[in-house]
């Protein structure tokens, strides 16, 4: 690997050449990032998965760094299998002063607000008030921010929607609803809202309304989107053997930290596909292929705006990544946090993501979108007129923010 300088990301020291995708210098907490990138795509691919099943051509979101953060608080109060399960699922390879050092780290990703980006990411822990919290939980979880607080679920319902709208200054409106806690243990939640400003904006006069394609049947038409579109540099891979799709790089800021990788199925590939793919090959696989590519090339880039909600109810998809215990009543052990009523033992009875992206055309301030082009000789075409994935990626740190696929079907 290239080195071209060393930053620091928080209290990380990463090696980089500007704007590429580096390695942190501390082997551990490198091992753990590549556990969190296991962990993200799985939950990633689970989720995917959920919705072709229920034949839902939704867009959605999830954030797979704020579940795994929230997970933090279980796994602060986990003994024995439980325990286990947790470590290994969200591979954490460091013991506890490191683990809090690296949350610190990586704060800005869970809370940034700039003229380039705003992340406003919420984490919590609520609990019924039959269990009482032990001390030393207590004091360890005090320094993450997220709890425990003592709930009433029947009756406190609306603190709790009121809690997510204030901590994401708006963006997200929970309804959750008294019935759908009642009985809860334990409901833990993560909001997260994310809006950023692109490197290279889009110029709205090229704004189109276009159509929206089946991605088995490429000429039918499902939706009418609005599209985006402009011609530039950018960095594009189409040869990442057993992806199955093309992979582009949008930019976002000034900084080149932190960028969209878009990923279009082939012709005959799919969103299922390529997700289960993606899970197989690794996120490092396409990084790498970015760092090895040749140089950045003059592509068309079509893209529809993007203003998605989705809310997920976690346990199910926690358990098929493998977190079996602790969602399951009888199994579960988080003796470190309550001992508990001991009819009823703490479980991970509830828990809630919820995520909103906003993409529009633009750009940080004082970037002004290049004019459009009549001559395109040369240019690749990346339309992603058809269903496609997309990440987030903070490119230091290699962390996948979000993850989410647009299916874009219209609404009946
Ligand atoms: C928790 O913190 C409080 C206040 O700092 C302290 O008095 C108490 O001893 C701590 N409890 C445990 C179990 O560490
Ligand atoms: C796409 O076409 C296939 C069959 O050609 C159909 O089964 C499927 O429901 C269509 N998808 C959407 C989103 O309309
Ligand atoms: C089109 O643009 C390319 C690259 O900018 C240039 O090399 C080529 O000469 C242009 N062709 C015409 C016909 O203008």
């Amino acid at each position: 690997m290239k080195i071209g300088c060393s930053v620091f990301f928080g209290g990380l020291v990463i090696l980089l050449a500007h704007g590429q995708y580096a390695q942190t210098t501390n082997e551990k907490v490198d091992k753990m990032i590549q556990g969190i990138q296991k962990f993200s795509l799985n939950l990633l691919h689970k989720v995917i998965l959920y919705r072709e099943e229920k034949m839902q051509h939704v867009n959605e979101m999830i954030s797979p760094f704020s579940v795994w953060t929230m997970l933090l608080m279980l796994y602060h109060g986990a003994k024995g299998k439980t325990f286990e399960q947790l470590r290994d699922v969200m591979g954490i390879t460091v013991e506890e002063a490191e683990l809090k050092k690296f949350y610190e780290d990586t704060r800005e990703l869970r809370d940034a607000d700039s003229s380039e980006l705003e992340i406003r990411s919420w984490q919590k822990l609520y609990h019924s008030k039959n269990y009482l919290i032990n001390s030393d939980y207590n004091n360890v979880t005090y320094e993450y921010d997220m709890g425990p607080d003592r709930k009433d679920f029947e009756q406190q319902v609306g603190y709790i929607n009121d809690d997510i709208r204030a901590a994401t200054n708006d963006y997200i409106h929970a309804t959750i609803q008294k019935n759908s806690i009642s009985g809860a243990r334990m409901l833990l939640v993560s909001a997260i809202y994310f809006m950023a400003k692109w490197k290279h904006p889009f110029n709205e006069k090229l704004t189109r309304e276009e159509p929206f394609y089946n991605e088995t049947s490429p000429y039918r038409q499902i939706a009418k989107v609005s599209m985006m579109m402009q011609i530039a540099k950018f960095a594009y891979v189409d040869e990442i053997k057993g992806l199955n799709a093309r992979v582009l790089e949008l930019p976002y800021g000034t900084e080149d930290t932190l960028a969209m990788l878009v990923m279009l199925p082939n012709r005959g590939s799919s969103v299922k596909q390529v997700v289960n793919n993606l899970m197989k090959l690794g996120l490092l696989s396409i990084l790498d292929s970015f760092t090895n590519r040749d140089a950045e090339n003059d592509v068309e880039v079509k893209i529809p705006k993007l203003n998605t909600y989705s809310a997920y109810i976690l346990p199910k998809f926690l358990y098929q990544i493998g977190l079996e215990d602790v969602v399951t009543s009888n199994k579960a052990n988080l003796e470190g946090m309550t001992k508990g009523p001991d009819s009823i033992k703490m479980s991970l009875s509830h828990s809630l993501h919820f995520s909103r992206i906003i993409m529009d055309e633009m750009g940080t301030p004082g970037a002004t979108p290049k004019p459009a082009r009549s001559n395109k000789t040369g240019v690749i075409e990346f339309h992603m007129n058809k269903p496609f994935i997309y990440l987030v990626v903070q490119k230091e740190l290699k962390l996948i923010l979000f993850a989410g696929a647009v299916r874009n079907r219209d609404r009946k």
